[in-house]
């Protein structure tokens, strides 16, 4: 059977657009881009800090910008195609957690992640999307989280804005495969980055950012879609995730102890 996006078999050929890299999964994401061979274009707010992460790296280009301005997008877009003659893999990974229970909502916290964690990704495809679909060749991947899969403690935006991801990433390739486009919905589960640094409590299965950034290259090198990892506690939460309300529920109450 065919795989679900054409399998990269070379990275050498591949210019890379990691958004979100002056940090954790995307910073290590581009440095084992780089050191498979690709071209790098990595993204973020702080130019310095995007800076220090390429250190060295002859192949790679540092375009700093905000992704919740929809104005900069056609500028980083076109910046990034002047360094790197072309846009084969777009990754966007640019995103912020709130560990927020029920009784504690923040609107603005919740405005602010719904606009950082799904509407800027709205404003990348935006611009992103008609310049592949005009090529009818090229990718997009975007870093959703196991989260998704069903309701947890804590993760009462969060897990909302990763589920919106979710949704879109079917979608998107719903329309775009048939386009000859390839569109990747990557969901982590824990790993050790500032994002995580927060959590105060036993992350299962908690990765390194190098073990992370192995695993969604081996998902991009094998043509699937849904990249997920680490392979154990994605399967089981997903599997919890089909179970009746009751079961689930109750599951998921003995796991997290909450
Ligand atoms: N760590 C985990 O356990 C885990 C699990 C599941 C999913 N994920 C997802 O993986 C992705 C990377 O997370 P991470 O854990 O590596 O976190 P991280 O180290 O905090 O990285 C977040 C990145 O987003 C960038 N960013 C934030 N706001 C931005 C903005 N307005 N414009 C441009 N860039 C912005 C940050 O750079 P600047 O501050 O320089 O802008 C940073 O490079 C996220 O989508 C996250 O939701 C992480």
């Amino acid at each position: 059977m065919r795989t679900p996006n054409r399998p990269i078999t070379s990275w050498a050929n591949q210019r890379v657009w990691v958004i979100g890299a002056s940090s954790g999964i995307g910073a290590a994401l581009a440095l084992h881009l780089l050191h498979e061979g690709a071209t790098v274009a990595v993204s973020a707010r702080r130019h310095d800090q995007l800076l220090e992460v390429v250190a060295g790296q002859a192949r790679a280009s540092v375009v700093a910008f905000d992704v919740t301005d929809a104005l900069a997008w056609p500028q980083a877009m076109a910046e990034v195609i002047e360094h790197l003659g072309g846009i084969d893999l777009v990754v966007m990974g640019a995103a912020r957690y709130d560990p927020t229970h029920s009784w504690e909502i923040d609107l603005k916290q919740v405005e602010q992640s719904f606009d950082l964690n799904v509407v800027s990704v709205y404003r990348g495809l935006s611009v992103i999307v008609p310049e592949l679909v005009a090529r009818g060749t090229g990718g997009v991947a975007l870093i959703g989280s196991i989260s998704a899969y069903t309701g947890l403690p804590r993760a009462l935006i969060y897990g909302a804005t990763k589920a919106a991801l979710n949704n879109l990433a079917q979608t998107l390739y719903f329309e775009l495969a048939p386009k000859g486009l390839s569109v990747y919905l990557i969901n982590p589960g824990f790993v050790q980055t500032p994002m995580t640094a927060v959590n105060d409590f036993k992350m299962p299965g908690l990765m390194t950012t190098s073990q992370a950034a192995l695993s969604i290259a081996r998902g991009f090198e094998r043509g699937l879609f849904e990249i997920r990892f680490p392979r154990g506690f994605a399967t089981v939460l997903r599997l919890i995730s089909y179970l009746p309300d009751r079961l689930r529920f109750y599951l998921l109450h003995r796991f997290t102890g909450m």
